[in-house]
């Protein structure tokens, strides 16, 4: 990799002509320090002068360290030479030029930009790529010293990468099948519960309104969880926040693949101003239009804050962000369903098994990696009591492409071929798409085991140093209850009585004339 900056820094007071001899010392001996601890590559400071307030210095480097880590070093080293003898203390540095030269695995397939940087060439030699990267001159000291530089050149080939293979792999390996179940009907479900008023559309995309019905359904399949899993297991019920602003979203990585095919948010804003004054105008033109001022509206709102919750359990850890947790405490084994989480579904409007506001019911658990993986391999085993034996359904296991990692910009840290650390999706087999075979098996619920993600990205530590893992699973009641139905049908005669001891009277549909 080949390097070659221009920066300035400035300095609270220019520097007298007597500690030119100094300088030219200090960085004589910081250039030979490279040279000797980097002996395979080449480093230099090609030229520094001062002129009033400012020191400029010209970098350059080939596989050696990097001229930005070295200003770094030179604006803690050098604070102490001029500071102490000169009472003249380092402002901070810019950049006039800096440019990255490094080699490409792959050809980029198409051309593209990238924040920060100010021109990106791809360059080809005798069949050898390579990309000049210049960096935004306006770049912050504080970017660069938190690794930005690095993320850029790690992200040039990350994109190429994508360009290449799509933006995610998909995997697949079906583990378990429950084996074929009675079916009763190979009917829409969506369709059967509308008509049975069972569920209703309101006028806003893919929202339903859920009728005591099929709310009552939803209790016993809450019940049912409870009773197979969570009592048990000795999970306690919390009630996680709904409501996530990007402080969480930075640490759980979600935001990092906003809108890139897995983490597709709502976003939630405040008013720049919350008094009856500063929106006295929108609520009279609503007043008198009875409509709503859109643009006049806009202009009293702040950007977004974050958004509604997505993957339920990611505001669970600002609960443990920063802290240590007792020996006694663990493992920690929760379960939420408090309130639905939300996701943009993009593309026309579906059925009941792809909703923007869904009724999820979050299982999570915090441990050592021992209890982690056993708790998990309890609940998995659980859960599939529930789905082939309470609840009768046609369903197979499939291990796939892991939650977080298609929510995130990331996809290879993980081998998902690794049998601990990775995602189950249940599936369920839906008549009315077609054969077993051909047809596409709705997911109704997950299970993971994350290992250290979470601990990590939240700084949670364990007494004694214990290695913390966690492991979660999501399941929707729209999507259990669709499977259910796709299968089963609205007969209550065709329902398992494991299913229907739950059930102590389904409430008639409320009738239209
Ligand atoms: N958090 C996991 C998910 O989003 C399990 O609920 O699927
Ligand atoms: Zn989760």
């Amino acid at each position: 990799m080949k390097h070659y900056l221009e920066a300035f820094f400035t300095l609270s007071s220019p520097l007298p002509e007597e500690s030119k001899e100094d300088l030219k010392n200090f960085f004589t001996q910081f250039d030979e320090k490279i040279q000797e601890s980097r002996k395979d590559g080449e480093f230099s400071i090609d030229d520094w002068k001062i002129k009033n307030s400012q020191l400029s210095l010209t970098i350059s480097s080939i596989d050696s360290v990097p001229p930005h880590v070295a200003i770094l070093r030179i604006r803690k080293q050098m604070a102490e030479v001029i500071g102490k003898k000169y009472r003249v203390g380092l402002r901070g540095f810019e950049f006039k030029k800096y440019t990255i030269e490094t080699e490409l695995e792959q050809e980029p397939l198409e051309k593209f930009t990238l924040p920060l940087t100010s021109k990106l060439t791809f360059k080809e030699k005798d069949g050898k790529h390579s990309v000049v990267i210049e960096i935004d001159p306006k770049i912050l000291e504080d970017f660069v010293e938190k690794g930005a530089i690095e993320r850029i050149v790690r992200r040039v080939s990350d994109k190429i990468s994508k360009q290449h293979y799509g933006a995610k792999k998909e995997h697949h390996d079906v583990l378990w099948y429950s084996g074929e179940k009675k079916l009763y009907t190979d009917k829409n479900p969506t369709q059967l519960m509308q008509k049975a008023n069972w569920i209703q559309r309101t006028n806003y995309r893919n929202q339903w309104l859920l009728s005591p019905t099929i709310t009552t359904l939803a209790e016993a399949l809450k019940q049912i969880m409870i009773d197979h899993i969570y009592k048990p297991l000795g999970f306690d019920q919390m009630m996680i926040p709904k409501l996530v602003d990007w402080s969480i979203w930075l640490r759980s990585e979600h935001a990092e693949g906003i809108y890139q095919g897995g983490f597709e948010p709502y976003f939630v804003v405040q008013p720049k101003e919350p008094t009856p004054e500063y929106f006295e105008e929108i609520a009279d033109y609503i007043t008198i239009t009875k409509t709503i001022p859109e643009e006049k509206l806009y202009e009293k709102i702040t950007p977004p804050i974050g958004g509604l919750s997505y993957a339920q359990c990611p505001p669970f850890w600002a609960f443990l962000e920063g802290k240590t947790l007792a020996k006694e405490s663990l493992p920690i084994k929760i379960y939420d369903w408090s309130g639905p989480t939300y996701r943009y579904e993009a593309g026309s409007a579906y059925g009941f098994e792809r909703v923007d506001e869904l009724h999820r019911i979050e299982t999570l658990f915090i441990g050592s990696p021992e209890q982690t993986k056993e708790i998990g391999e309890k609940v998995r085993n659980n859960l599939r009591k529930i789905f082939e034996d309470v609840l009768d359904l046609e369903v197979r296991e499939s291990r796939v492409m892991p939650w977080w990692l298609q929510q995130s910009a990331h996809e290879s840290e993980v081998d998902v071929d690794d049998l601990v650390v990775g995602t189950i999706d249940w599936e369920a087999y839906m008549p009315y798409r077609g054969s077993r075979e051909e047809s596409e098996w709705l997911e109704i619920q997950n299970i993971s085991i994350i290992g250290q993600k979470y601990p990590k990205g939240f700084s949670v530590k364990a007494e004694g140093n214990i290695e913390l893992w966690s492991g979660c699973g999501g399941g929707s009641f729209e999507r259990f209850l669709t499977a259910f139905i796709s299968q089963k049908g609205l007969d209550t005669k065709n329902w398992s009585d494991k299913f229907m001891k739950y059930i102590d009277k389904l409430p008639e549909p409320i009738k239209f004339h």
